[in-house]
C-alpha cells in the first residue's frame, strides 16, 4: 500500500507519501512562519488562504520526490481534527476531490494522535499501548494510547498550551515568532533560578491537568509590572530577557515532566511517547529523559517529526488496515480537546 497523507490543521502546508511498511517516500513541508511572524501567532484567514495557494503545488513536489503517480496511491489520508477551521476544510476538501477523482479510500487521521505516532515511525518498534503526552502550540495533552484508533484523554491544559505560552512570552521579551525556539536560544545563555515563576497545578496530584496562562502572567509582571503596558516600545536588557526566557522555560519543563510522570503512575503504564513542536525543546527532552530513567521506554518523536508535518498522518495506515474508511459525508472537527 501507498498512502498520500494531507497535513493543514495549522499553519505548515503538508503531504507525505509513506508505504505500508512506514517507508517515507516523500515528506513536504510548507511553513508559514514568515506570514504569521509580525503577528505574533497564527491568523488563521492568513493561514487558510496560504493553505489554498501551497497545497497542490506541495502534493506535486511529494508525489514527484517519491517517483509515485496518483494512480498508484491506495488511499488519502487527511488530517480532520482538531485544528483551524479555515485550514482544516482546505486539506479535507482536497483529499476528498482526490479521493472522488482516483476512486481511492479516504482516511481520517486525529492530528493529536499523530503526533505521539511520530514515535513508532521514528522508533521502529511497537508503541501501544503507552502514555501519549502531546506539547505544541495548540495542545498540552496526555493520552491512555490502547490502539492506533482508541486514545483516552488523561487530562491537558485548561487554559493556554504549552507551545503558546511560549510564543505569548517570546512576544513580550521581543522575541521572533515561533516563540519556542527563540526562547530556548536565548534561555541558554540565562540563570534558570533568577526568577521564582509559579509552576501551576504541579503540585496538585489528583489530577493531570496543565495551566500556564497564571504563569504567562507571572512573567509579564516580572518584566513590565502591574500597569499598562505597550510592549512594542519596551527596552530590556539583554540579560534580563536571558534571564526570564531561562526562568520560564524552567517553569514549563518542570510541569511538563512531573504531570507525564503522574500518568505513568496512574496509569501503570511503562511506556512513554511524547510528539509536538515543545518536544522539540532540548531542556525537556533532557529533563524527562532524566526523570523517566528507570524502568521506562520513554521515545520522543525526532526533531523534523516534532512540529506540524504529513509523515505522522502514517497512523493512517494502522486504521486503514482495521477498516476505518470515512465517508465522503466526512467534516472537520476543529474543537479543542479539552479535559473534562
Ligand atoms: O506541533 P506544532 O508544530 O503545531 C501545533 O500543532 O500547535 O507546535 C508549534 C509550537 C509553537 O508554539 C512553538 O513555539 C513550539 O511548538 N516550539 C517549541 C520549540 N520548537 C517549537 N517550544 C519550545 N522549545 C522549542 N525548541
Ligand atoms: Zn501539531
Amino acid at each position: 500500500m501507498i498512502v498520500l497523507a494531507l497535513e493543514t490543521t495549522c499553519d505548515e502546508t503538508a503531504a507525505a507519501v509513506i508505504t505500508d511498511r512506514l517507508e517515507v517516500l516523500a515528506s513536504v513541508v510548507a511553513s508559514q512562519d514568515a506570514l504569521h511572524e509580525r503577528f505574533g501567532g497564527v491568523v488563521p484567514e492568513i493561514a487558510a488562504r496560504a493553505h489554498v495557494q501551497r497545497l497542490l503545488p506541495v502534493v506535486d513536489e511529494a508525489l514527484r520526490r517519491a517517483g509515485v503517480a496518483l494512480d498508484d496511491l491506495s488511499a488519502i489520508a487527511v488530517a480532520t481534527t482538531p485544528g483551524l477551521a479555515g485550514s482544516l476544510l482546505v486539506g479535507l476538501v482536497a483529499a476528498k476531490t482526490l479521493c472522488v477523482a482516483l476512486r481511492k479510500p479516504l482516511v481520517a487521521v486525529n492530528h493529536l494522535h499523530a503526533h505521539v505516532y511520530a514515535c513508532r515511525l521514528a522508533s521502529g518498534v511497537e508503541i501501544f499501548p503507552c502514555v501519549g503526552f502531546v506539547v505544541s502550540g495548540g495542545h498540552t495533552t496526555l493520552f491512555h494510547c490502547q490502539n492506533p484508533s482508541r486514545f483516552d484523554a488523561l487530562g491537558g491544559t485548561i487554559d493556554d498550551a504549552a507551545g503558546e505560552a511560549f510564543d505569548k512570552v517570546a512576544s513580550m521579551l521581543g522575541l521572533p515568532y515561533p516563540g519556542g525556539p527563540a526562547i530556548a536560544r536565548v534561555a541558554a545563555t540565562g540563570n534558570a533560578a533568577a526568577f521564582a515563576f509559579p509552576r501551576p497545578l504541579l503540585r496538585d496530584e489528583s489530577h493531570l491537568n496543565f495551566s500556564f496562562s497564571g504563569l504567562k502572567t507571572a512573567v509579564r509582571y516580572a518584566i513590565a509590572g502591574r500597569g499598562p503596558c505597550d510592549f512594542a516600545s519596551l527596552r530590556l536588557a539583554p540579560e534580563l530577557v536571558a534571564d526570564v526566557a531561562a526562568s520560564f522555560q524552567q517553569a514549563v519543563v518542570d510541569c511538563l515532566v512531573g504531570k507525564a510522570r503522574l500518568a505513568l503512575r496512574r496509569t501503570g503504564l511503562t511506556r512513554l511517547c511524547v510528539g509536538g513542536g515543545v518536544a522539540a525543546n532540548r531542556l525537556f527532552r533532557q529533563q524527562l529523559g532524566e526523570a523517566t530513567a528507570a524502568g521506562v521506554e520513554l521515545h520522543i518523536a525526532p526533531l523534523e517529526l516534532c512540529t506540524d508535518n504529513a509523515v505522522m498522518g502514517a497512523i493512517a495506515i494502522e486504521r486503514l488496515r482495521a477498516g476505518a474508511v470515512e465517508s465522503l459525508e466526512l467534516d472537520v472537527l476543529p474543537g479543542l480537546v479539552r479535559p473534562s
